[in-house]
């Protein structure tokens, strides 16, 4: 009998609807999951992470796979195209003991995935999907998952194929990505035919794809009845879109509208401050761990300005929308240290205080 989420990974409150943080590469490592479960995700995803690296032990490979102790259950995103390697790789992802469950990729489209069988390149092959999946499966006994898209191209929808190989195979729940890969990340999500994957599955179904408001999250559930809402992008420098979403969720009725697609709701700037420095910290605390445990390249850098440079991309997130937010992208090549994001963060609240005092109602 196939289990719901709740039961697969543990999770409490079987009322709530549930959140889960995207796999996202060059994100969603230690630090940004751990913020998104404080506020609110019941299931984060790590990067994606080559099955092939595991098994020759690369220490570049496995520091991708660096938890916090005190992060919440954490999924390890692999990726490759060979059922031996990625059911050897999966066991020993699991013998660490870290992990709430195991997933595959068969979603990426970036060529330097696809080129080599992995990705995206796995859903124009349901059987090989199988082939893994039930080789994965004899191999852990976590919960097992798959993220995939609905095919290669609108003209060739492959996601029935596809779900049927997940559930011959055994796994626990299917991550829909409702676009196809022709379609990258951008353009419609197709909530139809996500309505339709959920009405024909038997296992749980996990959508994704365009959520970036509680009213989108709201419409999604409405409109396709999946099992989880999972967000990506919405959730860079953005880990409150979990929590807004769960309160705007328990009304039960549909959110408002806000004036402009994907605008966020005006958030205390000791809020944003806050989170800035506690993601930082959160930075410093991965990068010295991944220092002590593996043996990576040291390039010239200084960790601090090896932390600026990667924290670079979320600063412009949580900076969204804020006077002055433009001002520090302008001066992006100056901050080359914590310091310098500090400051600049500083001045930007500053500014963006300064308009508020000014205009004290408007919605932005
Ligand atoms: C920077 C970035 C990195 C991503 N990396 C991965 C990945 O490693 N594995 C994966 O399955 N999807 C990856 N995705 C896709 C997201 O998980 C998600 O499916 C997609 O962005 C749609 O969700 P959204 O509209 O909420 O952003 C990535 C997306 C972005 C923007």
């Amino acid at each position: 009998m196939t289990k719901s989420l709740h039961e697969c990974f543990h999770l409490p409150n079987p009322r709530l609807p549930l959140l889960f943080l995207a796999p996202m590469a060059g994100y969603t490592h230690a630090p940004m999951r751990r913020l998104c479960r404080q506020h609110g995700a019941a299931l984060t995803y790590t990067e994606m992470t080559n099955d092939l690296g595991l098994l020759h032990a690369s220490d570049k490979t496995w520091h991708l796979l660096e938890t916090f102790e005190d992060e919440g259950p954490v999924v390890a995103h692999l990726y490759g195209s060979d059922p031996v390697s990625l059911s050897e790789a999966a066991a020993r992802v699991e013998q660490t003991g870290r992990f709430a469950g195991i997933d595959l990729n068969a979603g990426c489209p970036v060529r330097k995935i696809t080129a080599n069988g992995a990705g995206a390149a796995l859903i124009h092959d349901p059987r090989r999907i199988h082939a893994i999946l039930a080789a994965m499966r004899r191999a852990v006994r976590l919960p097992l998952t798959l993220k995939t898209r609905l095919g290669p191209c609108p003209d060739r929808v492959a996601i029935f194929e596809i779900l049927d190989a997940a559930e011959q195979a055994g796994a626990d729940a299917l991550a829909l990505h409702g676009r196809f890969t022709s379609q990258g990340h951008g353009g419609p999500v197709h909530l139809d035919l996500l309505a339709e994957v959920k009405q024909r599955a038997r296992l749980p179904i996990i959508g994704n794809g365009g959520v970036t408001s509680p009213r989108d999250a709201w419409h999604m559930l409405q409109e396709t009845r999946v099992d989880a809402v999972m967000i990506a992008r919405a959730a860079i420098g953005n880990p409150w879109i979990f929590e807004d979403t769960q309160a705007a969720l328990a009304c039960g009725n549909e959110p408002p509208a806000t004036a402009f697609a994907g605008a966020r709701p005006r958030r205390d700037l000791t809020e944003i401050r806050n989170a800035l420095e506690t993601h930082m910290a959160a930075e410093v605390e991965l990068i010295e761990r991944i220092r002590e445990r593996y043996a990576l390249p040291r390039n010239a850098a200084e960790t601090d300005e090896t932390l600026a440079t990667t924290f670079r991309c979320h600063l412009f997130r949580y900076l969204h929308g804020l006077k002055g937010s433009s001002y520090v992208r302008a001066r992006l090549h100056e901050l080359q240290t914590l310091d310098a994001i500090r400051a600049a963060v500083a001045s930007c609240l500053e500014r963006e205080a300064a308009y508020r005092a000014s205009a004290p109602d408007t919605q932005r």
